[in-house]
């Protein structure tokens, strides 16, 4: 046995025109982890796509040996029979299945033609259990967030005889603990022998967990190191990443604070199914114009579902409390109501809810707000086309064009059309959930920069994050919640991790 796992060698793909490889070429030693980092839009999903067989053999150039011999994937089904198991940055469960049927879903538990209930269950448990996930696996997937899909695909994983486990973004959705949790549960794996690729844009996590890196710009390899070499530094990914040093994460910002436009009193909501229990329970909270109020909580804590509920409705049940905009109270019973009062919600989950993947990026952008672009009823292209060219321009989308289909752009380029389509509905107010979920540090740095400008413009802006110092370094003030009720509202300047880690596990024990 060789040492090295996966070789990949000058590969290159293209779509339509659209060099996504430009050569590039992978090295992954057995038993390892080894991190793929870069921009949106780098290459690294289509890279693990053509490993995986997503793009079969003959559909991009160069070579691939897997343990030992040249591989030919022709379909996602001949990868897995080499033992290459691809966990997507775009979850793929079915919602209406449980948990137990999606992580056999292809591989079930069955006896003669028959499906054995029991030992799915069993086993399904046990694979949850593996992976610190406390749900029945009857559970529907569609009550799980997106934190706890994560889990379950990595449970669907663990199913099958695993050599190289692909994980790209694994973390994107998860806080703090959840990802110590998961990085722990690989470490383990490794343990185990089992070696894999992490592709995240968490660039200290990644530096935590890897024994190698590779960085990936436009295409083509540009940086390879070990973890036990000299120069590992974070500033050097960085600088290969990006192609230049980057010396402030948050662009300065000079707050101006008005008055209050958004104020919520006593919002509470239950569960949609487990009807008696209180997912957001009395919560009571103020933006004013021009100011930037972070939400944070753990996983589960109720910051989704406070915005979700109160943006129409779309979750929870027997949903009661007011809604202020300007002082004045206001209707948010329908997501027609709450666009119409001002309010836009970007939501965290760009794939549910955020974008249709298979309609183009301009239809996306005017989405939420057709009648901007319409006359008579009727979308008129030219003015959908001028929308579309001018947020492109404005969020520096990556497109070659705005007619092209969404769900070929980068993750990160995705997320800003979702930001795009909820600007052009011209909000007062607007809650941002994990606005920079998947995006990388230089369009991180766009995205704040966006996010500044609008708290310049007067709009109360509210944003969800996992991340602690990313709150830290754009709130003006945050709010913590900690099942379901805010436990805590702490100014800048009094706010500081520990501090804040304190407020969001109040009541735990
Ligand atoms: N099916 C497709 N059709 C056309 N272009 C595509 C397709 N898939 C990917 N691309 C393009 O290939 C390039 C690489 O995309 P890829 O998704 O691999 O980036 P990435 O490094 O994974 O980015 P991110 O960090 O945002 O996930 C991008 O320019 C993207 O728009
Ligand atoms: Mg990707």
């Amino acid at each position: 046995m060789t040492d090295v796992i996966l070789t990949m060698r000058d590969i290159v793909k293209e779509f339509s025109g659209v060099r996504a490889l430009d050569g590039v070429s992978l090295e992954v030693r057995r038993g390892e982890v080894h991190g793929i980092c870069g921009e949106n839009g780098a290459g690294k999903s289509t890279l693990m796509k053509v490993l995986s067989g997503v793009y079969p053999h003959g559909t991009f150039e160069g070579s691939i040996e897997f343990d030992g011999s040249p591989v030919e994937f022709r379909s996602i089904n001949d990868s897995e029979d080499a033992g290459i198991v691809i966990i997507h940055q775009e979850l793929a469960l079915s919602p209406y299945l449980s948990i137990a049927e999606n992580i056999f879903l292809g591989n079930e538990r069955a006896s003669r033609g028959v499906i054995d209930w029991h030992d799915t269950h069993e086993q399904a448990q046990a694979l949850l259990d593996r992976v610190g996930l406390k749900d029945d696996a009857d559970t529907p997937i569609m009550h799980l967030g997106v934190g706890k899909q994560q889990l379950v695909e990595i449970a669907k994983a663990l199913s099958k005889d695993v050599k190289l486990l692909i994980l790209d973004e694994p973390t994107a959705a998860l806080n703090d603990d959840d990802s110590a949790h998961l990085l722990d549960l690989l470490r383990g794996l490794r343990e185990h022998g089992i070696t894999s690729i992490i592709i995240s844009h968490k660039l200290s996590e990644i530096r935590s967990i890897s024994d190698s890196i590779t960085v990936i710009r436009d295409g083509e390899t540009v940086d390879d190191f070990r973890m036990t070499d000299k120069d590992n530094t974070e500033q050097r990914m960085i600088r290969s990443m990006v192609g230049r040093p980057l010396d402030n994460l948050y662009p300065p910002r000079e707050p101006h604070i008005g008055d209050e436009v958004f104020r919520v009193e006593d919002w509470t909501a239950y569960h949609p199914v487990d009807t008696s229990r209180k997912v957001v329970d009395g919560a009571s909270f103020t933006v004013r114009a021009g100011e930037i109020v972070g939400f944070a909580g753990l996983m589960g804590a109720g910051r989704t579902e406070l915005a979700m509920s109160l943006f129409g409705r779309q979750y929870g049940k027997h949903i009661s409390g007011s809604v202020f905009h300007h002082g004045k109270p206001v209707s948010t019973r329908t997501v027609e109501e709450a666009i119409g009062n001002g309010i836009a919600y970007v939501t965290e989950d760009r794939k549910r809810y955020g974008l249709n993947l298979i309609a183009s990026v301009a239809a996306n952008i005017t989405g939420a707000n057709l009648h901007a672009v319409s006359k008579y009823g009727v979308i008129d292209l030219h003015d959908e086309n001028d929308v579309a060219e001018r947020f492109r321009t404005a969020l520096n989308i990556k497109t070659d064009t705005v007619s092209r289909v969404v769900g070929t752009l980068s993750g990160g380029n995705q997320q800003k059309v979702v930001l795009s389509k909820w600007l052009h509905t011209s909000p007062d107010v607007l809650i941002l959930d994990e606005p920079t979920r998947g995006v990388d540090v230089g369009a991180k740095y766009e995205i704040y920069g966006i996010i500044n400008d609008l708290a310049a413009q007067g709009k109360a802006v509210v944003m969800i994050s996992s991340e602690l110092p990313e709150l830290l370094g754009m709130c003006d003030r945050i709010y913590t919640i900690a099942e379901g009720r805010i436990t805590g509202d702490v100014l800048r300047e009094d706010a500081t991790q520990e501090r804040l880690m304190q407020l969001m596990t109040v009541g735990e024990n």
